[in-house]
């Protein structure tokens, strides 16, 4: 007999059997516990490069939603640890959908095939509407619309850790569609679990944080600066995150042409408001908002580091979550 879960319940330090919907399960212990496993989980690959923890396991992926990174990192992670995965990209055209199934009879189906199941979908609220409805299997989110994309927020999380060596007493900065990008919702939800964070939000005014997001920070501590204006960064920023306008959410292509190239990444931006020991940071796709020049700065990992920590972070929560490690 199977056991019924509970859907997405607080991680609280135990991983087995959870969903990951959101940076909101996540307590500062259980994100520390993560990062330890990552760690545990390189030393491994380091001594013997076929490490098969999740061997006979069956994990699907279904990409409701274009992806590149999130899905080659999820199946590379789970292929690299000897599990097997069953993948649908577009399922909406190419699975049972297009006959008119449920996504709810969907999930269904995928778990009865499957230990668990990673979803990515177009629309807010669809990684939560996953969970409730595989009722035996734990479901992670990989991204649902403008909502949340958890583990890249914890990949993200990973990163600066690793980098600047802390998560606490930081000053950073978030530029770019700060509205409908997900990944850096999830990240702000991360590191306002830390003490004495100072973010800035750089934005134009049409793609501005929401205000409850805004507000569910602050009550938690964190301290937010909006400035619209490059000129208003400090100079002691440890991390930039820079993001990409989000085009697919835009309804009017104009509104989008007229934010799209507002704030750009250059050298000479960083030499004039950056600092010898900051990161920057990207959760890819790049569609311009950085320049190329940039990318043989040292201090720009976004297609290093921060890629590679995608894949061990992943590595470990799959583990976690499969109670392999
Ligand atoms: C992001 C996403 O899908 O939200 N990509 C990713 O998974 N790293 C960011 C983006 O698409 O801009």
């Amino acid at each position: 007999m199977l056991n019924k879960k509970t859907p997405i319940q607080k991680i609280n330090g135990q991983f087995k059997g959870k969903d990951i919907v959101s940076l909101d399960q996540f307590d500062r212990k259980s994100i520390k516990m993560l990062f330890k496993t990552t760690n545990r989980v390189l030393r491994l690959m380091k001594k013997n490069r076929h490490i098969n923890i999740l061997r006979g396991t069956v994990s699907t992926l279904l990409f409701y939603e274009p992806s590149s990174r999130t899905l080659a990192s999820f199946s590379g992670a789970i292929k690299r640890l000897g599990g097997e995965t069953i993948s649908y990209q577009d399922p909406l055209e190419t699975s049972s959908a297009i006959k008119g199934e449920t996504y709810e009879d969907s999930m269904k189906v995928f778990e009865s095939y499957s230990d668990l199941l990673i979803i990515r979908h177009f629309e807010f609220g669809m990684g939560e509407r996953a969970a409730t409805a595989a009722l035996y299997k734990p479901v992670i989110n990989a991204g649902d619309g403008t909502n949340e994309h958890p583990t890249q927020g914890l990949l993200d999380l990973y990163t600066i850790d690793k980098n600047i060596g802390s998560l606490d007493n930081l000053t950073g900065l978030i530029a770019g569609d700060l509205l409908y990008g997900r990944t850096l919702h999830s990240l702000l939800k991360g590191l306002s679990l830390f003490k004495n964070n100072t973010i800035y939000l750089l934005s134009p005014r049409s793609l501005r944080l929401p205000i409850d997001r805004i507000e569910f920070l602050r009550k938690r501590g964190m301290k937010l600066v909006e400035v619209n204006s490059v000129n208003d960064i400090p100079k002691n920023c440890a991390f930039w995150y820079w993001t990409r306008v989000q085009k697919e959410r835009f309804k009017n292509l104009n509104e989008y042409a007229k934010v799209k190239n507002k704030f750009i990444l250059t050298p000479s931006l960083v030499k004039k408001k950056g600092n010898k020991n900051m990161i920057l940071m990207h959760p890819l796709p790049r569609v311009g908002e950085i320049d190329t020049a940039v990318d043989s700065d040292p201090r720009a990992i976004y297609l290093g580091d921060q890629i590679r920590n995608g894949l061990y972070t992943r590595m470990a929560l799959v583990s976690l979550i499969l109670g392999r490690i």
